[in-house]
């Protein structure tokens, strides 16, 4: 499986547009049931109460002991201790051999299938409407540039940090699931089989493998998309005004684990090279998007074209992210890393308790109090807060293919500044830190830094 990367994608940097979010009346899975609902909201106080009250020996797997009477009450549901083990007898979606796991197989009424399944899982639906499984993968074969596999492997691991920081479980693949489905069309048979292996996620969050995380605090702002079951990085005017089939971008996207995305990524992937009507499509996507240079059906512009022609059917559900970089462009990016890190030492420096040593496992918070000294900062181009996902469309660091718009250097220099500038965020935990950003080398860390007064 090729990434979007592969594709010789162009980019460039649109204005930042305010973008209001529609109110639509999306029946929502959790806001229909008061008792999953309410298990959610009171999760954090139970959790709390969970700890005062239990003896320390006590066992927390509940729902194992009970499995007898795994009815699906509000005092089940909060069990804060996801059971790993309790998988109850009574049938769900995963029994009827009818159901498939690929892009071809019809699901209906997935939304009360993965209800259910959650009522006979109820250490899983506390929490579960803001769940977040992250999904990346890479092709099947090896690298042809000969750090690609490296690079890939350094872009894993990023990933695989930012996950750790914040609980969220994450999925790679680098299996090519429909056979016709190759390039940039790989994602979506591994998108559609994570929603049926993960029903207790709400959102699979897709990111191409040349993305990377720069800004390992920030969260998504999942209160913004509630009523939305697709978010992406673009512009809505570009995309409805422009024509322009880079008014968004296909490398990274949120997509809700509900019947619309299964229906929604069908009528997608029907664009896709596994369809009689591969060329057909091809030739409406370039005719449509004039800006679009090659021939063949792409997912990027399949959506665009979802967005603007279709829109009666689909748009009112997918969010147009532009606020903040949801991905960024990494030319624009990679350049400002020395002075962001500098801006945020001089506030750490200033503020004893952001620079406070701590457990990796309570960064969480650290983020949390940042955010008063961000204020300023911005968001996106000109901002001097951490971009929060830089993507290197066109570096094609596996093919070793890059556009030519930009020099392999460019490229390379690039994804190693960035891959470090975000290992500096969590080597910080571990006590080291790479002083030079295009140096892998690490030193370690003084008491107290940033403080001016300690001595690296
Ligand atoms: C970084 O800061 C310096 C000094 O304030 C400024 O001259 C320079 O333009 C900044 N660089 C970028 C890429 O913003």
């Amino acid at each position: 499986m090729v990434t979007s990367s592969e594709l010789p994608h162009t980019h460039y940097s649109p204005p930042m547009a305010k973008f209001t979010s529609r109110t639509n009346n999306k029946p929502s899975l959790f806001f229909s049931d008061g008792c999953l609902f309410l298990g959610g909201a009171f999760s954090a106080l139970l959790l709390i109460w969970v700890f005062y009250s239990l003896p320390s020996n006590f066992d927390t797997s509940l729902s194992t002991k009970n499995h007898a009477a795994v009815a699906p009450t509000c005092k089940t549901s909060t069990n804060p201790v996801p059971d790993l083990r309790s998988d109850p007898p009574e049938p769900t979606f995963y029994d009827d051999p009818k159901l498939g796991y690929t892009i071809d197989d019809t699901v209906t009424d997935w939304d009360q299938k993965r209800k259910e399944w959650l009522l006979h899982h109820p250490s899983f639906a506390a929490g579960a409407e803001e769940r977040i499984f992250m999904v990346t993968g890479s092709q099947p074969s090896p690298c042809r540039n000969p750090i690609g596999d490296h690079l890939l492997l350094r872009f894993f691991k990023n990933k695989v940090d930012y996950c750790r920081l914040h609980g969220y479980d994450i999925f790679y693949n680098d299996a090519l699931l429909h056979p016709k489905m190759f390039s940039y069309w790989a994602k979506y048979p591994v998108v559609r089989a994570a929603m049926m292996a993960h029903p207790e996620a709400e959102w699979i969050w897709w990111v191409d493998s040349d993305a990377l995380f720069t800004d390992m605090e920030f969260k998504l702002p999942l209160d913004r998309y509630k009523d939305h079951n697709l978010v992406i990085h673009g512009w809505a005017h570009l995309i409805h005004e422009k024509r322009s089939w880079t008014g968004l971008n296909a490398g990274v996207f949120l997509i809700r684990n509900c019947q619309w995305s299964l229906d929604f990524m069908k009528a997608w992937a029907g664009m896709g090279p596994q369809t009689p009507d591969y060329d057909k499509w091809g030739q409406t996507l370039r005719s449509t998007f004039k800006d679009k240079f090659f021939p063949e059906s792409d997912d990027q512009t399949g959506l665009a074209y979802l967005i603007a022609i279709e829109k009666d059917k689909w748009a009112d559900r997918i969010y147009l992210e532009s606020e903040y970089y949801f991905e960024g462009y990494w030319e624009e990016i990679v350049g400002t890393f020395e002075n962001i890190s500098e801006r945020y030492n001089g506030i750490e420096g200033r503020v004893r308790r952001l620079r406070r040593r701590h457990a990796e496992k309570v960064s969480e918070g650290y983020g949390d109090m940042r955010e008063e000294y961000l204020g300023e900062a911005g968001n996106g181009r000109g901002s001097w807060r951490r971009p929060f996902v830089t993507h290197f469309t066109g570096c094609q660091p596996c093919s070793g293919k890059h556009n030519n718009m930009y020099s392999g250097d460019a490229c390379w220099n690039g994804m190693q500044r960035a891959l470090n500038f975000a290992d500096n965020q969590v080597l910080r935990k571990y006590g080291f830190m790479h002083p030079r950003l295009l140096d892998n080398k690490v030193t370690t860390i003084p008491f107290d830094y940033p403080n001016t007064n300690s001595k690296p």
